[in-house]
């Protein structure tokens, strides 16, 4: 087992990773103390992997929710079912919401958290590669308006992060490359090395060899948890995870959630990225090149069709990470060297896209 820490000060957590973790009795009673315990899950993961949680946790007085699966659930109404439970079952600040599940449960569970009684503790047992690279770490918590993703939320750091590897063992493929997407983009933000390790160990990758995955999941958490650790709330660097989003994030709402996973789209949204770099001289083609290779062996898509690129850019204009004084997104200046750039003239944003869409 492999554990880092997210170090932030008061607030600091242990991220813990490796095979086996669920099986661990001890362990989980040793990273989820409370005595009141609401477990959320949904009706796919559940089945899978509730009973073991349970087994371990059969001194706690507990309840267990368990959901539709789906991002609609990510909404204010399933956020008031958590609220409900909490309160039928008469538990107090003490008690501790546990997120069983991918990116869904974790963002509702935890924002669930920073709600109840004005902030409870949450842990995150995160089952998706995207879950467990991304998004059980680093405190942000959210739930969907009907829209716009993530409008309602807050950042409320979880008590501590457990990463079981042996759960990826039953994603569907799409979900595990979906999740390589932000692997991918926390090595091209800070950190050519790993980047350069994901280009020579990604047949290791994509088969779940064990060592290979417990070091890609946990360099993937070291990355983001030092940025995290720098900018918890955003003000600044935080913004270079965000690498791939602002055209990923226009790219889901033009073409309708559901055609493209979130890492799909934040793929095409990185190659686009990759390529405005290139357009504006930060990065050479060679480079452009190698991050679209990795993004295809990953088993994810470089390009979009039936896009118009003026509807794209209208688009990337309304993101919420826009802020008054204009359009900022992260682009490269080299393999490993994220920054934060105003975005360039829209005929460099348009050539950009254009040479990303096919038919
Ligand atoms: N908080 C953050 O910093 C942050 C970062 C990135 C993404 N997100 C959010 O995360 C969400 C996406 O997360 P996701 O990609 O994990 O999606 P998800 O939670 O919908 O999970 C994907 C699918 O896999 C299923 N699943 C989960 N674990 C499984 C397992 N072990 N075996 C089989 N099936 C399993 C789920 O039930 C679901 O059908 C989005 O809502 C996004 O906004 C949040
Ligand atoms: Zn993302």
């Amino acid at each position: 087992m492999e554990k880092l820490q997210v170090s932030l000060g008061e607030r600091s957590y242990p991220i813990l990773i490796g095979p086996g973790l669920l099986g661990d009795s001890d362990l989980l009673v040793d990273s989820i103390p409370a005595a009141q315990v609401l477990v959320v899950s949904n009706e796919t993961v559940a089945p899978l992997y509730l009973s073991k949680l349970e087994q371990a946790l059969a001194s706690k007085q507990k309840r267990v929710l368990i959901l539709p699966d789906g991002e609609e659930e990510k909404s204010l109404s399933t956020l008031s079912k958590i609220v409900d439970e909490l309160v039928a079952a008469g538990f107090h600040r003490d008690a501790c919401l546990v997120a069983l599940g991918g990116g869904v449960i974790g963002d509702l569970t935890g924002f669930a958290a920073a709600c109840y009684q004005r902030g409870i503790d949450y842990v995150q047992v995160p089952t998706t590669l995207l879950a467990q690279v991304d998004s059980s770490v680093g405190g942000k918590t959210a739930v969907n308006h009907p829209k716009a993703k993530n409008m309602i939320g807050a950042f409320h750091q979880p008590l501590c992060v457990l990463a079981d590897t042996d759960t990826l063992a039953t994603l569907p493929e799409r979900e595990f490359s979906a999740g390589l997407a932000e692997v991918i983009k926390h090595g091209l933000i800070l950190e050519d090395a790993f980047f350069c390790w994901l280009e020579d160990h990604i047949a290791d990758v994509l088969t779940q060899k064990p060592d290979a995955l417990t070091y890609l999941i946990r360099r993937s958490c070291e990355i983001k948890a030092a940025i995290v650790a720098e900018d918890e709330l955003e003000k600044g660097r935080r913004a270079l995870l965000n690498l791939g989003h602002t055209f990923g994030h226009a790219l889901e709402s033009l073409s309708g959630y559901g055609k493209w996973l979130h890492g799909e789209a934040v793929a095409i949204g990185i190659a686009m990225a990759a390529r405005t770099s290139m357009e504006l001289g930060m990065i050479k083609s060679v480079d452009c090149d190698r991050i679209q290779s990795l993004i295809i062996q990953a088993g994810l898509p470089v390009t979009a069709s039936g896009i118009e690129p003026d509807a794209l850019i209208e688009l990337m204009h309304i993101d919420k990470k826009a802020r008054a004084q204009g359009l900022k997104m992260v682009l490269l200046e080299g393999v490993g060297k994220g920054i934060l750039h105003n975005a360039p003239d829209e005929s460099i944003l348009r050539n950009a896209i254009q040479a990303q869409l096919t038919g």
